[in-house]
């Protein structure tokens, strides 16, 4: 199924913000033509809009936006049409104050700004859902609608007013039933803090571990609450597809409970391509993408990007040759349908004057990001078979919120800058994408059965269920790689007993027992000794026994020299690995390398050189496209494995091809 029904093109577009143009004559008819030469198809509106809506309370103003519906339905375009929450007009916010958020200091925000509304206000709800439905009523049946952006970016600060607060005890009170066992759960003997009754439960006592972390869900479930309530009003009239855009790897909401309800992910992707990080970040977005695309196992839409660079980087730069064009087809390739920018036309004026956009302050289509869109765009259409196709990974690799959570909240093992959880998963896939696989980037609820592989990097919480299921998978046949600091706690951030990692039974599973963990400060010359080479340790180092497992790599130095660091265990037709230390991407590189061997785990594509990254997606008929990536500052020639079709540009066939210095291409076949 295409993003929008029927509409089988790769979305091209972006923010588009007419009406902050009203006053400018010939701006909106420009915008029109600009927006044919660069073949961009699909615009998100009024995001930002309810003050231009909804002028005054109950008196609304819909002409601009009607303008820009006709002349999309004219032009064959499609508009994600956005309900307008993230920003409140200021009659709302001066009339209603308790709409606004409540920051923890007890100070209430004043209106301005944007993403700072109290979610839980029964007013700002109802106003909400009045303007969605008006939207609604009036656009469902509107040949340019292709879907609804629902609000933008929702922010998962707290509100500490006293309904949010209230609204988090009664979450507690279905969540737990009764006050014993909410003390049980929450090990409240320490320090004496038992609770005698629900409003006691402080959201933000930095002793109460699973308080702070049923806040966090908290936010998430009443954000999650909030979106499925401006649905509700807008599918009332409406039954044109929903998303919401994400942002990233945005560690106060936890993204996969908005999943059920998104018919297709959307994402933001503001990368700067900074001399000598290329593959860093690449890396960073590639694993963004791939789990927009296992979120929902299917095409997702790059909702935002930058033609130019945001202005709240440190270095502003332009972007180098083929830059823009590789990152979108980064994008393409791990599984986007449409790839689109922040924002179509830059504004004169208000903190988001510098930033790149489509069309700058010129207003002409001279300009380096305008003709590289434009460029883009065209070439586009060569690309149209890979709408709806396909990506089939064999291996995952664990990103979980909830857990980051609990680690996160858990005093020890020093701080932030050590536990490192989001480069930790990233550096373990990282060694996994050099190889060229395919990958899912998946939580621990979702599904295990369809991968070989899987990959869990300090997966520090194991909620209900997650041990079964993970032995399962290895019995029948996966293999899974766990390593230091996971499997410490319970979905209520409580230690197991019976040892780590995970109680007697996991523990058993794995044939070892984690006793401790060696925290190295940064002097530490610890090593891990594998395959007859030594790899270097750096900040944790657990101390392990071997209960039966097969000890396949040893501590290199301290007073545990020689002690189990990698451990194998088989179980059924699987096995189940634990690597006890932080290593570089050296050793992972080296030990995925063996590990792909063994799982019978293929390139997407052989021979690739080093700087050149290969991804796939695969069409209904079995058309398989290839996008190759050149990560380097030079050319590269690759030499293919076998004959393909250069659609990128060329259209011909080639038995190898010249990727330009920081450039891509596309290959079919
Ligand atoms: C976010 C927002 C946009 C804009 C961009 C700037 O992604 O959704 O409205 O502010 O950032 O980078
Ligand atoms: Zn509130």
């Amino acid at each position: 199924m295409t993003i929008i029904n029927h509409f089988h093109r790769i979305l091209h577009g972006g923010d588009y913000n007419p009406d902050q143009w009203l006053h400018i004559p010939g701006i909106i008819d420009r915008d029109f033509e600009l927006m044919e030469q660069s073949c961009c198809n699909t615009f998100s509106v009024a995001i930002f809009s309810w003050g231009q809506i909804e002028v005054e309370e109950g008196k609304f103003d819909f002409s601009w936006l009607d303008d820009i519906f006709a002349r999309c339905a004219e032009s064959g375009k499609k508009l994600f049409l956005a309900t307008p929450s993230a920003a409140k007009p200021a009659w709302l916010g001066k009339k209603y104050p308790e709409s606004c958020k409540v920051r923890s200091d007890g100070h209430r925000d004043f209106w301005g700004k944007r993403q700072n509304n109290c979610l839980t206000s029964p007013i700002f709800r109802e106003k909400v859902r009045q303007i969605n439905r008006k939207l609604a009523e009036r656009y469902a049946n509107h040949p340019a609608l292709g879907g609804w952006h629902i609000s933008n970016e929702y922010n998962g600060e707290p509100c500490c007013c006293d309904l949010c607060i209230r609204k988090f005890h009664e979450f507690l009170k279905e969540k737990y039933g009764t006050l014993e066992n909410l003390n049980k759960q929450y090990w409240s003997a320490f320090w004496g803090h038992h609770l005698t009754d629900w409003d006691q439960i402080h959201p933000l006592d930095g002793s109460m571990n699973t308080a702070r972390l049923d806040w966090r869900r908290f936010i998430t479930a009443n954000t999650v609450e909030f979106f499925r309530m401006e649905i509700d009003a807008v599918r009332e009239f409406s039954d044109a597809p929903v998303t919401t855009n994400m942002m990233g790897y945005y560690d106060p909401l936890d993204y996969w409970k908005f999943v059920p309800y998104c018919d297709f992910i959307a994402d933001d992707c503001y990368p700067s391509w900074y001399h000598g990080e290329t593959e860093e970040t690449a890396v960073y977005f590639a694993m963004l993408h791939d789990l927009h695309y296992t979120m929902l196992g299917k095409p997702f839409v790059m909702m935002e990007s930058c033609p130019g660079i945001p202005n709240y980087r440190p270095y502003v730069k332009l972007r180098r040759p083929n830059e823009f064009q590789r990152e979108m087809l980064l994008a393409l390739g791990h599984g986007a349908d449409g790839t689109m920018y922040f924002q179509w036309r830059k504004g004169f004026g208000n903190c988001e004057k510098i930033h790149g956009a489509v069309v700058g302050h010129d207003g002409g289509d001279q300009t380096l990001a305008f003709k590289r869109v434009a460029d883009y765009g065209n070439k586009l259409e060569s690309l149209s078979g890979i709408v709806d196709s396909a990506k089939a990974p064999e291996a995952a690799v664990i990103y979980d919120w909830e857990s980051n959570w609990a680690l996160d909240l858990t005093n020890g093992f020093g701080g932030t800058e050590t536990k490192k959880w989001q480069e930790t998963a990233r550096l373990h896939y990282r060694a996994l994408w050099e190889k060229n696989i395919d990958l899912a980037v998946i939580d621990s609820d979702q599904p295990f059965d369809s991968y070989k592989l899987i990959v869990a990097p300090m997966l520090f919480m194991l909620k209900k269920g997650v041990a079964e299921r993970l032995k399962r998978f290895v019995e029948n046949g996966g293999t899974l790689v766990m390593t230091y600091l996971s499997a410490y706690v319970d979905e209520n951030n409580a230690c197991f007993f019976g040892g780590n990692p995970g109680g007697p039974d996991l523990r058993r599973f794995f044939g070892i027992w984690n006793e401790d963990i060696d925290g190295l400060e940064p002097s530490s010359d610890q090593t891990l000794l594998w395959n007859g080479k030594k790899y270097r340790v750096s900040d944790y180092a657990e101390y392990l026994h071997a209960e039966g497992a097969e000890v396949t790599g040893v501590y290199g130095g301290e007073f545990y020299k020689g002690s189990p660091a990698l451990t194998v265990m088989r179980q059924g037709k699987g096995k189940a690995v634990y690597l006890a230390a932080r290593t570089g991407l050296d050793f992972l590189s080296d030990f995925y390398g063996k590990l792909l061997e063994e799982t019978g785990i293929r390139p997407v594509l052989e021979g690739m050189p080093t700087g050149v990254k290969a991804s796939r997606r695969t069409a209904a008929n079995g058309d398989a496209y290839y996008f190759l990536l050149n990560m380097t500052e030079e050319p590269q020639t690759v030499v293919l494995p076998r004959e393909l079709r250069e659609i990128w540009g060329t259209d011909t066939l080639r038995k190898s091809v010249e990727i330009p210095s920081r450039g891509g291409t596309v290959l079919k076949g």
